[in-house]
């Protein structure tokens, strides 16, 4: 190693790393998967992804466990989940055991930055798809570039697995009704950036997004799922504007496992009033607690944490999840790969 990581310490940002892979789709065909040193790509200057936002992503995790062994979460599901995305802004999509290959051939040449167990950190493993052929009408790429790279990561929000507060602004939104809110697009998150600021600013950790056409549902949390218990029960938004989330349906199956109920359904502002815990979960926040929403156009404030602390259901499904993914607890669902 060049220089000694402190593992402990990391927090969710970029360190260069030895490799990255890169598959590129020309003549109608995927070629084969070629390994990188390089931290650069090179584009025509008439590249799609570069004027038009042909550009998509994915985001998962390897993480070392207890028995020293790398495993990667849910990988199939991210394949399926990037080919949605290709097909949703008519990208060419990679197939399925292209994916797994090249995400484990990452993983395995970049064994050395998984982090140590019980570090807290985590290989974050970051696909991504680009159009890259010159088009200067507004039209899709006939020639894509399929790349991955990795790089090691501390907690996404600073405070680790501590309540932070969130926000609602009404005079944001992240994606249109029938937009591409379902799908994992660059420009979702450029849209994204002047609203996430502005929280940043008053002291929020995120937005708390409603639907787009009515502002009466909740939809998501920034870079995550937003779920909530009430009366014992797992409450999550169903909505058409929102990513699906695999963090989000693995606790849903977690939830279910552990006999809670879990309701996926519109949610409004209000219901607020009544939730005991919430939580915005994906793969950077894994379940992050929500300890306060603030609506900034009503000046409502919806206490969800009265004591500061992460509430017990949340907690029990973040360390369960965490205790799958470490190799402490038995996978019965089948989710890890191992890394060879
Ligand atoms: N919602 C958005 C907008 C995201 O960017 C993410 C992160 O990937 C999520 C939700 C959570 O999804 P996942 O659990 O699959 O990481
Ligand atoms: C993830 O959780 O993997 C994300 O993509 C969220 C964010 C870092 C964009």
């Amino acid at each position: 190693m060049d220089k000694e990581i402190d593992w402990k310490n990391l927090s969710f940002g970029y360190m260069p790393t030895d490799y990255n892979v890169r598959c590129y789709f020309r003549d109608g065909k995927w070629g084969d998967i070629e390994v990188s040193q390089s931290e650069e790509v090179n584009l025509h200057i008439a590249a799609t992804c570069l004027h038009y936002g042909q550009e998509i992503f994915e985001g998962l995790k390897a993480f070392r466990g207890k028995d020293g062994k790398v495993r990667v979460f849910r990988l199939e599901e991210n394949a399926k989940r990037i080919c949605e995305s290709a097909k949703g802004i008519l990208m060419q999509p990679l197939p399925v055991e292209k994916f797994k290959e090249m995400v484990l051939k990452v993983v395995s040449l970049n064994e050395r930055f998984v982090p140590p167990y019980g570090s807290g950190a985590s290989l974050y493993i970051r696909p991504l798809e680009l159009g890259i052929s010159a088009q200067v009408g507004v039209k899709p790429a006939s020639e894509y570039l399929f790349l991955i790279l990795v790089t090691p990561v501390g907690p996404y929000f600073k405070t680790g697995f501590k309540p932070t507060n969130i926000c609602i602004m009404r005079r944001y939104d992240r994606v249109a009704p029938n937009g591409t809110g379902l799908w994992k697009v660059g420009g979702n998150y450029a849209a994204s950036l002047t609203a996430g600021e502005h929280a940043h600013e008053l002291g929020y950790s995120a937005v708390l997004y409603l639907d787009p056409k009515e502002k009466k549902y909740l939809d998501e949390c920034g870079p995550a799922n937003f779920i909530a218990i009430k009366n014992g029960v797992y409450i999550t938004p169903a909505s058409q504007s929102i990513l699906p989330s695999i963090t989000n349906k693995s606790l849903m199956q977690l939830a279910e496992d552990m006999g809670i109920k879990v309701e996926c359904r519109h949610i409004t502002v209000d219901e607020l009033e009544q939730i005991d815990e919430a939580a915005a979960v994906g793969t950077a926040a894994v379940a992050s607690p929500v300890g306060e929403i603030d609506d900034l156009d009503t000046g409502k404030k919806y206490i969800v944490s009265k004591d500061g602390q992460p509430g017990p259901i949340v907690t029990r499904l973040y360390e369960t999840l965490r205790g799958i993914q470490l190799g402490e607890i038995e996978d019965t669902h089948g989710w890890c790969t191992v890394v060879e």
